[in-house]
């Protein structure tokens, strides 16, 4: 059957442009400026200009971020019902105007009204409910936590709207105050988002918004008086971001690019996996960065299914996008357009088949018609690049084991979808994938309620959620944290030659610890230890890039560590203490001769507490299970990281090395960890400790010897998937962060502050157990 065309009216939209005289200032403070030196937006669709919209300066961004600073206080003094009755105003709006937003985005953006009237804006308004309700409820769920402050916020063209009420709600709702910038393209709809947050009675300078490209993004990065980003777009900005925050303590999220898979297993409902594919890879042209891009089909069904494929794909409308009947709108900009032309040609010259079917492309506009490339190798372009555009890459696998290993065959880990009439094998595969998002047997879900974000270099950080609202607080205990670790606790080991006597003139090197055995260094040199007279207690190994690089491999051994039951992690961790506090005496005349410490008992039995603290948490620290407005639950699942490297403090050497420790190998992690550089006897005596409590081989591995060089090694190496470094070295954190930009890795620094070690509050809670896991939502529809 043939439809006809079904035109949206774009007058009303269009009657707006003209009342604001098609040129918009920037918002700051609730006033409008001047429209300064301008650039055009334009609508895909047809080139036709919009309107034009103001460069921001790095002064305006100033008086962004002391507008925002100036009304954080007041915003916060609101209180959390104030707030939610303002945010629950700004959602009653957005329904109110959803067709004119719908239709300002359609125009701006190229993507289908379908999409922006079905999609964006009941998600829009959703966001804003649900986020109404957490500032509602934030005293009493996050009663130990206060706003950040002035939080700057950058994000893409892809879902201009959706994208600023995920950033802007969740902020809005723990009390910060905002200086938010949209995409060049695609400015509009936040331009009238202004105009809502006027009629909402938002105070003046809790909303700023400056429009512009890279540049005024960059002035918001660098600006000292913001307190947080947060940012979407590509991984090669998030990786600058990261790079030019790397010591400034600003909080930082990161929701970047995508390649992810979509898994069709033999026995899936074949045509419902087709109609998850459109949904997938066809949704705003491929403009998304969780689009399903690369389709796993096993190998059996595989010429079935791509048949099903290519005759649905017959059947995809492209055209104006405010026709309701259209499948498929504009691309945002001609340059995205010759992007992924450029990708599909080289795909074409490796040798590739590409399909695509025979439909009308518009004289005028950016456009690209569906497109299914098969017959590409693992490692080509289209197979590995984010294309951001409306091709499919198509692969085989023949066992659940390849599917697996395809589908984490990438840099990324954003989202993937498993499709199989199996809910045993896709609930066995779910956890297998390296993704922050997985779908099972549908595609493209989103909620408030539940989590959205990345794994590996898709970023960090997540939107959505209760873990979403973690990104816009900062625990009150980090207000309590000393301004810098003790001063004789930081002093570093004096260069004195091994001298005979002392209590614990041993003759012998310590060794390191990798893979559950004693190690020497593999350069055999080794460093001196002294104890707080400065006499010579000991010698340790020092430790090299090659030693890191074996601790790392065994670390990755052990991955059945994260397959552990909770159960059984607990009991380890219940074992270690007890194994410590049979040996306690030693323990704490090793800390008194290391560091002079009057408290070493103490130390040693906090350190036995701080065990059984983790261990206690390890089989308590559950996921949720979330109701969306999905029939079926969306669960999500605390995962370990992976594979950590851990500087410790020099500070409480015991204490600090189980409080960074535990934690992390009670959640599944294994850990590389740097033992205090001064006093690292207290790790290297924990050897036959761990060897007598059942902890598998790989899962602690322990390095000692120069703090700043290990810690680099830890942040460049590509295999680790976080850095923790807590010595009180404000330039080596720094590295540190600056560093672990290359390949994205989470990082958890102390900055130059110090850090009450026997203090639950600073050292504990679930602020530590968030640093050692990564939510992953996974989605399970029922009954459709
Ligand atoms: P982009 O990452 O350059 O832009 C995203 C936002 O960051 C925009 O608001 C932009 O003005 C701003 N920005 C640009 N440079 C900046 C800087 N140095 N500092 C701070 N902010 C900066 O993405 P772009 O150029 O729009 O698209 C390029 C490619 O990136 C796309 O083809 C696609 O592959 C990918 N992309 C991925 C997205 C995702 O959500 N995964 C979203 C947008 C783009």
């Amino acid at each position: 059957m043939e439809y006809g065309p079904a035109p949206e009216s774009q007058k009303e939209a269009q009657a707006w442009l003209e009342q604001h005289g098609r040129a918009f200032g920037l918002f700051i403070d609730n006033q409008w400026s001047e429209p300064g030196e301008l650039f055009a937006s334009t609508n895909p669709a047809d080139g036709a200009k919009l309107a034009d919209l103001t460069q921001a300066t790095g002064d305006d961004v100033d008086r962004a971020v002391a507008a925002a600073r100036a009304a954080q206080p007041g915003w916060q003094a609101l209180g959390g019902h104030g707030r939610a009755k303002v945010m629950y105003s700004i959602a009653r709006l957005m329904q109110k105007h959803a067709r004119l937003f719908a239709v300002l985005e359609t125009l701006d953006n190229g993507k289908t009204i379908r999409e922006t009237r079905d999609i964006d804006l009941p998600l829009v308004a959703r966001h804003f409910y649900y986020h109404a309700g957490w500032a509602q409820l934030q005293a009493e769920e996050f009663a130990d936590y206060r706003a950040v402050g002035v939080v700057g916020q950058i994000v893409p063209w892809n879902f201009p709207l959706l994208m600023l009420s995920w950033k802007i709600a969740p902020a809005m709702a723990a009390g910060n105050t905002i200086v938010f910038k949209p995409a060049e393209f695609t400015s509009l709809t936040a331009m009238l988002f202004a105009w809502i947050c006027v009629q909402a009675g938002v105070p003046a300078g809790v909303v700023n918004i400056v429009t512009g490209d890279g540049r005024v993004g960059e002035a918001i990065v660098n600006h000292p008086g913001i307190d947080k980003l947060a940012f979407t777009g590509s991984t090669e900005v998030g990786r600058l971001i990261r790079v030019a925050t790397a010591g400034s303590g600003k909080k930082l999220s990161l929701e970047l690019g995508g390649k992810s898979p979509f898994i069709v297993f033999d026995d899936a409902d074949l045509d419902a996996a087709v109609e998850g594919l459109v949904d997938s890879i066809w949704f705003n042209q491929g403009q998304v960065c969780c689009a399903g891009s690369r389709l796993l089909v096993q190998e059996s069904v595989q010429e079935k299914f791509l048949a099903k494929l290519r005759a649905r794909m017959d059947k995809l409308t492209l055209g104006s996008p405010l026709d309701k009947s259209m499948d498929i709108g504009a691309l945002v900009d001609p340059i995205q357009q010759q992007r992924i032309a450029g990708l599909v040609e080289s795909a074409r010259a490796e040798g590739c088949t590409v399909y695509q079917p025979a439909c009308e492309i518009p004289a005028n506009g950016s456009w690209f018609p569906p497109t299914l490339i098969t017959g590409a190798s693992t490692s080509a372009a289209v197979a590995q690049a984010e294309i951001f555009g409306p091709v499919l890459v198509a692969m085989s696998f023949r066992t659940p084991a390849e599917a697996v290993q395809l589908a984490n065959n990438t840099v990324y880990g954003l989202a993937a979808c498993v499709w199989s009439e199996n809910i045993s094998l896709a609930l066995d595969v779910a956890p297998q994938i390296k993704a922050g998002v997985v779908w099972i047997n549908t595609a493209n879900q989103f909620d408030a309620a539940c989590g959205f974000g990345g794994y590996r270099e898709s970023g960090f950080g997540r939107e959505g959620g209760r873990e979403g609202m973690y990104e816009y607080l900062t625990a009150k205990s980090e207000d309590a944290r000393p301004a810098a670790p003790l001063r004789e606790a930081q002093a570093k080991a004096k260069q004195a030659a091994p001298a005979s006597g002392g209590a614990f003139a041993i003759d012998r090197t310590a060794k390191m610890y990798i893979g559950g055995k004693q190690a020497r260094p593999d350069g055999a040199y080794s460093r001196p230890v002294h104890g707080a007279d400065g006499s010579f207690i000991a010698e340790v190994g020092e430790g090299s890039r090659k030693d890191i690089r074996n601790a790392v491999e065994a670390a990755h051994k052990a991955g059945g560590w994260a397959k552990a039951t909770s159960h059984n992690r607990a009991q380890v961790l219940y074992y270690i203490a007890e194994n410590l506090a049979a040996r306690g005496e030693e323990f704490a005349a090793r800390i008194a001769a290391m560091t002079g410490s009057r408290n070493a008992q103490k130390e040693v039995e906090a350190s036995i507490e701080r065990l059984f603290y983790y261990a206690a948490w390890a089989d308590k620290y559950d996921g949720l299970a979330h109701q969306p407005p999905m029939h079926g639950i969306t669960v999500a699942l605390n995962e370990p990281v992976g594979v950590i490297g851990i500087v410790c403090p020099n500070e409480a050497p015991l204490l600090g090395f189980i409080s960074l420790v535990a934690p992390a190998i009670a959640l599944g992690n294994r850990v590389v960890v740097v033992p205090s550089e001064a006093h690292p006897l207290s790790a290297t005596d924990l050897y036959q400790v761990f060897d007598t409590s059942d902890l598998p081989g790989g899962v602690v591995n322990i390095v000692t010897g120069s703090a700043d060089e290990l810690a680099r090694t830890l942040a460049t190496h590509s295999d680790i998937d976080a850095v923790w470094r807590h010595d009180g070295s404000a330039e080596g954190c720094a590295e540190v962060e600056r560093l672990s930009a290359a390949s994205l890795k989470r990082t958890w620094v102390g900055g130059a502050k110090g850090r009450d070690w026997y203090s639950t509050a600073q050292s504990g809670g679930r602020a530590v157990l968030a640093h050692a896991s990564q939510v992953k939502n996974v989605w399970i529809p029922y009954g459709v």
